[in-house]
């Protein structure tokens, strides 16, 4: 049932860990793949290997918080690799800082890239699926988006903004075949989290270890991430919308 043989998938933040994943699961699972990514050289390698693997992926160098960007890699989805029947708005940054230790313009990017990007890849992907009969969105929130975490105030708003935004168009796009819902994980093992101990100044190996205080003891793997993102985007999950899916190994929401 975790079918996607003959469709069409967009994954942003395609080149990072979870995206690059979840492109390769999906076309394991049959589908074709627009990976897409502000890093055009990183996006280029998860397609060639989705491509040695046998499959089909298109590689697209884009800013998804820029609306011009946006509309130009649709279209280019669109003549490339026909229809657009699953949107993964994955691309996602994070700013560890307090109200206090933060700028406006951080602020801004966050929402930007965290918010903005969905609400743009939507606007422009929503009417392609509906023309076809109907589609399937997952967006990336975070467990942070649904209990706060800390000195992350941006990223926390950027991603309970993600979660009631996912139910807005859930109730918005059902009526159109539409189904979306939000993948809310744990601690994974990616970039971000180096990242992240860089930017609050801990050794990256003490801020991994804290990552393992959960009842399955240990952090995600982008895989265990794509597998989750594979179900909502198939029909599998048929009768699954506006949902806030965790994938956390127990405890944070
Ligand atoms: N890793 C975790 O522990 C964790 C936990 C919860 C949620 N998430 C979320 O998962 C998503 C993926 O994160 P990841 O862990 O794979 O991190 P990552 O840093 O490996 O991947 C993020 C990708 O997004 C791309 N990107 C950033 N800004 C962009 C923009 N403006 N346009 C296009 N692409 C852009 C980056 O180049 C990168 O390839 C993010 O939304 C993140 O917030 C991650």
């Amino acid at each position: 049932m975790n079918d996607l043989t003959g469709k069409t998938a967009i994954v942003t933040g395609g080149a990072g860990g979870i995206g690059s994943a979840t492109a390769r699961a999906f076309a394991a699972a049959g589908a074709q793949v627009a990976v897409v990514d502000l890093d055009g050289e990183a996006a280029q390698a998860v397609a060639d290997a989705i491509v040695a693997d046998g499959g089909r992926a298109l590689a697209i160098e884009a800013d998804v918080s820029d609306e011009a960007a946006v509309t130009a890699l649709v279209d280019r989805v669109q003549v490339e690799l026909g229809g657009i029947d699953v949107l993964f708005n994955n691309a996602g940054i994070i700013r560890r800082t307090t109200a206090t230790e933060l700028d406006a313009d951080t602020w801004d990017l966050v929402m930007a890239v965290n918010v903005r990007s969905i609400f743009l890849l939507c606007k422009y992907v929503v009417p392609v699926m509906a023309a076809a009969g109907g589609g399937s969105i997952v967006n990336t929130g975070s467990g942070w988006g649904l209990k706060g975490g800390g000195r992350a105030l941006s990223y926390c708003a950027s991603k309970g903004a993600v979660v009631n935004m996912t139910r807005a168009l859930a109730i918005d796009h059902g009526p159109q075949g539409i189904r979306v819902n939000s993948i809310n994980p744990g601690d994974v093992d990616t970039g971000m989290l180096p990242d992240e101990a860089r930017q609050l100044g801990q050794d990256p190996a003490e801020f991994l270890a804290e990552s393992v205080d959960r009842p399955l003891g240990r952090m995600g793997q982008p895989e265990e991430i794509a597998a989750a993102v594979v179900w909502l985007a198939s029909d599998a999950a048929s009768y699954v919308t506006g949902a806030a899916l965790v994938a956390d190994g127990g405890g944070i929401a």
